[in-house]
């Protein structure tokens, strides 16, 4: 970077998401560079990026099979126009990604990023139950601690507290349960506490008449909150309570999908096969900006028919399936099959998780949850999250950590080695975030 450029005038000029710029501006992390695991700042520093930039690149940062795969499509076509025409290379994403999706969710939009894809997933059932004969269906069920997105729609559904407050009042019509960690301690069982979170979602459903109920939408591991992972029979449960009351179940696979939790899909990893689905940030491996919406086919035919029916989906966005993107989609997904790195996501989460769990010799551990790579540590108390956050940054450690948790998701493609890397830089980052706050 030139020694002219004003850093920080201009990082109070923009704005990193989420962030207190006085604050960031102080010691700003500018990245130049990344390769496979590490990034590179400006100062020649290196970072292991134990979280996939943020949960995106699952072959770790510029694969060179997706590389390889952009520069041919840059030398054919890089934008279509979604108004009037599709591109060959999207249709082939499309076939690609249907190819993985689990059940029949074969009927896909691509998008430039999961709050586009989300959005798309409600503003498609809601369009679906009024051309299939239950126009009052409109409401929505998630979870506290949930998150969607940015965007109107997705931010309502999701239930992130002061992430969202600033912007009330929300979209009517979007309800919450809490998830099954926030009843844990008043439960003797993980089981019997997901057993009744999953049931809060029944009670909502009947008490607000299932007749003007659209869908349920969750992510099947929770990131914000502090990977939450809710037991098998809590997602079976839900599947059960949404086909008793007629109602679509959406799971948001934007940080769970394309390998990570020892699936291709965590829906293959809990056994439950949503209606419909969101993807994104993975399934490019963090070189473009690309995301889905997958939806039952037999959900499609509802919007066939004549131009003077006005039954098409009356929803569209500019660099929806832009062709350069969808080129990285097709490279991330060809070499996730190629190699099985579902299989090595396991393996290496596997190992990684059992030395996670030796740190509850420090003292300050509470649980070890997760599957695969994709695993969250929570920890006893709030204040070691956030000295844990800069004793990372000073090992070169890049992780995503709140107060009371951390979580990682390193890239699929990893070696053992690499977790063990990994696992020591955490562990003198915890150690040094201990000694920090007495
Ligand atoms: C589960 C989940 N869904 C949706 C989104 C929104 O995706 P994007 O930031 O690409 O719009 C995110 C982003 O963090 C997410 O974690």
């Amino acid at each position: 970077m030139p020694a002219t450029v004003p850093v920080e005038a201009l990082l109070k000029r923009t704005f990193v998401d989420f962030h207190q710029m006085e604050e960031f501006a102080k010691d700003p992390l500018v990245i130049e560079r990344a390769e496979g695991l590490y990034y590179w700042d400006v100062e020649g520093r290196r970072y292991f990026d134990a979280i996939g930039g943020i949960f995106v690149a699952v072959l770790g940062h510029r694969h060179p099979r997706v590389i390889e795969a952009l520069h041919r499509q840059l030398d054919r076509l890089t934008f279509a126009p979604p108004l009037h025409a599709i591109s060959d290379v999207a249709l082939e994403f499309i076939d690609k990604l249907s190819s993985i999706t689990p059940g029949r969710l074969n009927y896909i939009k691509p998008f430039s990023g999961g709050s586009e894809a989300v959005e798309c997933a409600l503003k498609f059932v809601r369009q679906y139950w009024k051309q299939s004969g239950h126009p009052a269906k409109y409401k929505v069920v998630s979870r506290y601690f949930g998150y969607h997105g940015g965007t109107f729609g997705a931010m309502a559904a999701s239930g992130t507290g002061s992430r969202k407050s600033k912007f009330e009042p929300h979209m009517a019509g979007f309800l919450k349960v809490p998830p099954p960690t926030w009843y844990r301690d008043r439960f003797s069982s993980w089981e019997e506490c997901n057993r009744f979170a999953a049931l809060a979602f029944e009670d909502v459903i009947v008490n607000e008449d299932p007749e003007t109920v659209a869908a349920v939408i969750l992510e099947p591991i929770g990131n914000t909150g502090g990977i939450i992972t809710p037991t098998e029979e809590y997602f079976r449960l839900i599947r059960e309570i949404c086909n008793r009351h007629n109602v679509l179940l959406i799971f948001d696979e934007v940080i769970t999908g394309f390998g990570r939790t020892g699936n291709m899909f965590a829906a293959g990893t809990f056994g439950v096969t949503p209606d419909l689905m969101a993807v994104g940030k993975g399934i490019s491996s963090g070189t473009v900006p690309l995301a889905a919406m997958a939806a039952r086919e037999d959900m499609g035919e509802a919007f066939l028919g004549r131009p003077e029916d006005q039954v098409q989906f009356m929803h569209g966005h500019t660099y929806a399936g832009n062709p350069f993107a969808c080129a990285a989609g097709i490279a991330v997904i060809e070499e996730i099959q190629r190699h099985r790195l579902w299989e090595n996501a396991e393996r290496l989460g596997s190992h990684l998780r059992a030395r996670l769990e030796t740190l509850k010799r420090h003292g300050v551990v509470r649980e070890v949850r997760g599957k695969g790579v994709l695993l969250g540590v929570e920890l006893t108390g709030t204040k070691i999250g956030t000295a844990l956050k800069r004793t990372a940054r000073a090992n070169g450690l890049i992780m995503r950590c709140d107060p009371g948790w951390f979580a990682v998701c390193p890239a699929i493609n990893s070696t053992i080695a690499d977790m063990d890397e990994l696992f020591d830089l955490i562990e003198r980052s915890l150690v040094q975030a201990i000694e920090t706050t007495g």
